[in-house]
């Protein structure tokens, strides 16, 4: 008989064993090697000894309950391990399935989050209760990585919930819920509000049910709402399609179409048989390079990103105490908003006191509608607000501890607003500047002190997105890099670091995607095509929308300046197709985008109302219609490879901070796993291999027929030659 090394058994006098999980090589339980030999040892025991059990509770002696699979495991699945993947899954759902049908009373004591494996280790028990503690998460996230839950989790959700609330309200969005949220949705059974509470019920339900088994195990027993072969049920089923096509927007997501399939088909089976369909259609998914660009990604990247692998080292952590907004327009209000949200002062200053009132109302109608919604409580939002103050008076930032800046894109009054408040705010505040294109070392000579100045690039709108990019100037000191890491991560967003350049990183490669869809346009091709292959290819929002929203006149206004720079240090500007569609749109029928009521689209009362029909009459040729996936890539590639041209510059440093900024804050396609690591995740295509080697080779193949810009860079090539890929190790 194996040890069980990472389930420890404690048995009482009554009879109830304990079943404490605890890895004594890690600080979280993971569903690895140990955990799977621990598991069928724990099930031989129970059922050898079952006479002196009286039942089982499962807790944990860690933080969390369970953290789940073991990623560094799941990303190294290759098809050729597949069937080994396959047979180590079915083991761990056959000692599951063991200690269910045991005949004696089984709960989860759920003392921390439980997502993934640990949701799965729990719908095994026949009785959950979950400890109402902060951060404590309850679901199955695995489709956010590109996964399904593989342990049971499609099989036993369908048959606690029925498939319509098992898929929407578990599986396909992969939902975490607070333990409440969970109890309402009836994913679990009890809160308790202390440990002692919790495993109290645990008790009370074994005194209960001497006997007891799964609701599915007993006699007579249907899957809640009915199954494919109920007619009612039947006639309803061709919605899933139909809504996960909208989910998907028709991008390359196969993990939502495999739960989806794993839930109906099991549905239809017995419940050994519905384990075996759900077990190949998560190996299928964990073979495949999708889950592996989204465990890159969402996982290990994003881990190293928030961890501060980019944040200098041996500096004291920071906190900012107050902070003065200078600017209380669109971004001014967001930042002002997300700053008072993690507890900081605020003080919110525009030209007017009415125009930094207004900048305040921001956050008044936010905090009235998370009160509304049961997001927050009215006391909350109150303290929230309170923090916030609104003034036109530059003495009111006396003792803050950083600046950030907020006014219009304009150089001259950004360097004015920086030096009329200078030496009011602490004698060592962190001077930020949220410009989205100007070069930060060129902004940072207004002020007297460079080495604390530093670039801080919030996106919009700012209380929803996640992302914040660092830019580093030629003086900006490593204190100043540190103390503006800690204080993205005190207002709980992620950090991504760069060097300067103009645009930096996000705004120089998003610009490439909106030029690549508009010349698009410009050679003639159907601009509802470009529309779907973006949306196809998997970016939020489609390229001309999305450069309505922008405005036609900011990249214009970009291009003439960034022009005249590179023309002044001498260099050559390459044009690019997309100017002159742009410069018709504007110059000749006066269409700027949504904000001039005019753009791509037309707009009704500032609602998008279709694509411009002006457009097919002067810009659509028949027979200009190139191959579908050349249209996506043409988006795809465009942003990969100036990503790369970055790298050689030296704006970017880390293949991290490039892939989780480009998904988190430019929409960049969540499959791939980010912009590098698409690249390194390249499936190829007809005629072309896989990698980096078939990047390189479709590169020039697109070089070849739509022009020099797609040309792969120096560092790639060498790469691919090398046989490497992009990554930080
Ligand atoms: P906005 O036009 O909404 O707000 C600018 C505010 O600055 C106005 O309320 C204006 O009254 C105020 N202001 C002007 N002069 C001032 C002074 N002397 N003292 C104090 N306040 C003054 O502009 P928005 O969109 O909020 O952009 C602000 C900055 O953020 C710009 O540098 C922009 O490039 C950057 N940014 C904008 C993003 C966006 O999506 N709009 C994204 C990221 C950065």
């Amino acid at each position: 008989m194996t040890e069980s090394t990472t389930i420890r058994w404690e048995q009482d006098e009554t009879g109830v064993v304990t079943l404490v999980l605890d890895d004594p090589h890690q600080s979280a339980n993971t569903m690895n090697q140990a955990f799977r030999e621990s598991l069928t040892a724990i099930a031989d025991r129970l059922e050898a000894e079952q006479d002196s059990v009286r039942g089982v509770i499962f807790t944990s002696a860690k933080k969390t309950f369970f953290a789940g699979g073991d990623l560094r495991d799941l990303i190294a699945v290759t098809p050729e391990t597949a069937q080994f993947t396959f047979e180590r899954s079915l083991a761990v759902k056959r000692d599951l399935r063991r200690i269910e049908k045991l005949g004696k009373p089984v709960v989860a004591a759920m003392n921390g989050a439980a997502l993934g494996g640990g949701y799965e280790i729990a719908l095994a028990c026949h009785h959950r209760v979950a400890l109402d503690a902060p951060g404590s998460k309850i679901g199955c996230p695995e489709v956010t990585l590109g996964l399904l839950p593989g342990g049971g989790g499609v099989v036993r959700t369908v048959r606690l919930l029925g498939i319509a609330d098992a898929l929407l309200k578990v599986l396909l969005q992969g939902t975490q819920y607070s333990p409440r949220r969970a109890l309402d949705n009836g994913l679990i059974h009890e809160v308790a509000t202390t440990r002692e509470e919790m495993l109290a019920r645990a008790r009370a339900f074994i005194d209960a049910h001497p006997e007891s088994s799964q609701p599915w195990d007993q006699p007579g027993y249907r899957i809640p709402g009915g199954t494919p072969s109920s007619p009612k049920f039947a006639a309803n089923l061709p919605a899933f399609p139909a809504s996960l096509r909208k989910q998907t927007n028709g991008a390359p997501y196969p993990a939502p179409w495999n739960i989806l399939a794993a839930a109906v088909e099991g549905s239809q089976v017995d419940f050994e048989t519905a384990q075996v369909i759900e077990a190949r259609y998560f190996v299928e998914l964990a073979a495949g390079q999708t889950s592996k660009n989204m465990i890159q990604a969402f996982f290990f990247d994003l881990q190293a990103v928030n961890s501060g692998a980019n944040r200098p080292q041996g500096i004291e952590p920071r906190q900012v105490r107050k902070v003065a907004v200078l600017g209380a327009g669109m971004m001014g209000a967001g930042i002002a908003y997300s700053c008072a949200r993690a507890g900081i002062d605020v003080v919110l200053k525009d030209v007017s006191p009415e125009a930094a009132a207004q900048g305040k109302g921001y956050s008044e109608k936010l905090c009235a509608k998370a009160v509304s919604r049961g997001r927050t409580t009215q006391e909350k939002a109150d303290a929230l607000l309170a923090r916030i103050t609104p003034t036109a008076a530059p003495e009111d930032l006396a003792g803050c501890d950083a600046v950030i800046e907020a006014v219009f894109e304009d150089p001259a009054l950004k360097r004015k607003v920086f030096k009329e408040i200078q030496h009011i705010v602490e004698p060592d505040a962190l001077l930020c500047s949220n410009t989205s294109t100007l070069p930060i070392t060129a902004l940072a000579e207004g002020v007297d002190r460079q080495g604390d100045f530093i670039g801080l690039h919030f996106f919009s709108p700012v209380d929803k997105m996640p992302l914040v990019e660092i830019i580093k100037g030629e003086r900006t000191g490593e204190e100043a890099l540190a103390r503006a890491f800690d204080l993205v991560r005190q207002i709980k967003k992620t950090p991504i670091v760069v060097n300067d350049s103009r645009g930096f990183f996000t705004s120089r490669v998003i610009g490439h995607f909106m030029n690549e869809g508009v010349a698009m346009v410009g050679e003639g091709i159907e601009p509802a095509s470009v529309e779907q292959a973006a949306a196809q290819a998997g970016y939020p929002a489609k390229v001309l929308s999305l450069m309505d929203e922008l405005t036609l006149t900011l990249p214009r206004k970009i291009r003439t300046e960034t022009k005249r720079a590179v023309e002044e240090s001498g260099g050559t500007w390459a044009t690019h197709p997309a100017e002159a569609v742009i410069d018709r749109m504007i110059d000749e029928f006066g269409r700027t985008g949504r904000s001039g009521g005019a753009g791509f689209y037309e707009y009704v009362d500032g609602k998008r109302a279709g694509l411009w029909p002006g457009l097919r009459e002067h810009f659509t040729r028949e027979g200009a219609d190139i191959p579908f996936e050349d249209m996506q890539e043409r988006m795809l590639f465009s942003e990969a490879l100036d990503t790369v041209r970055l790298l050689e510059e030296g704006v970017l440093t880390s293949v991290a901070d490039a892939n989780i900024g480009s998904i988190l804050g430019i929409g960049f396609p969540g499959w791939t796993g980010g912009v590098l690591q698409y690249i390194n995740g390249y499936e190829g295509g007809p005629g072309v291999g896989a990698g980096l080697p078939g990047f390189v080779a479709r590169a020039r193949e697109l070089a070849e027929r739509y022009g020099d810009r797609f040309t792969p860079p120096a560092l790639l090539v060498e790469k691919a030659e090398k046989g490497e890929r992009f990554s930080d190790a």
